[in-house]
């Protein structure tokens, strides 16, 4: 799928986030060595439960057997579009340090970002001496 593909999926997807409480729609869709996925913020009445749109993508992807996302695409409908919040961006950068970030909006709006720009120095596996001995 092409970025164009994800951009429509992530739209698609927003229109059935579960944003009750924030009335902040998010989608999210992710590609991965294991195909395309989707996501969307799932909120609850215990609002810290809320699961943002990214995770749930990166959730489903490595559900179906993804190790690699190179590509996420972030649906909002803030103009400029908004970037991924910094528990998504360590999430994402489990599976993707080296992905691509494109966010949109409904009005046609699009930004770009790698993720080596939204999480520099960021924590990593290799950050932590001996937990492979
Ligand atoms: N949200 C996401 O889905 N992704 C982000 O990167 C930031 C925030 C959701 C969480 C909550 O449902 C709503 O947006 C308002 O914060």
């Amino acid at each position: 799928m092409d970025a164009g593909d994800l951009v429509r999926s992530a739209l698609e997807a927003m229109g059935r986030a579960h944003a009750p409480y924030s009335r902040f729609p998010v989608g999210a869709a992710v590609r991965s060595d294991a195909g395309t996925f989707i996501g969307v913020n799932v909120e609850n009445s215990s609002f810290g439960l809320t699961i943002c749109a990214e995770r749930v993508a990166i959730g489903s992807a490595v559900a179906a057997g993804a190790t690699v996302v190179d590509l996420v695409v972030v649906a909002t409908t803030s103009s400029p579009p908004a970037m991924p919040c910094g528990a998504c961006r360590q999430v994402i950068s489990e599976f993707g340090a080296g992905a691509e970030v494109l966010v949109v909006n409904d009005q046609g709006e699009q930004r770009r970002a790698s993720m080596q720009d939204l999480l520099p120095m960021g924590f990593s596996y290799d950050s932590q001496p001996g937990v492979n001995e």
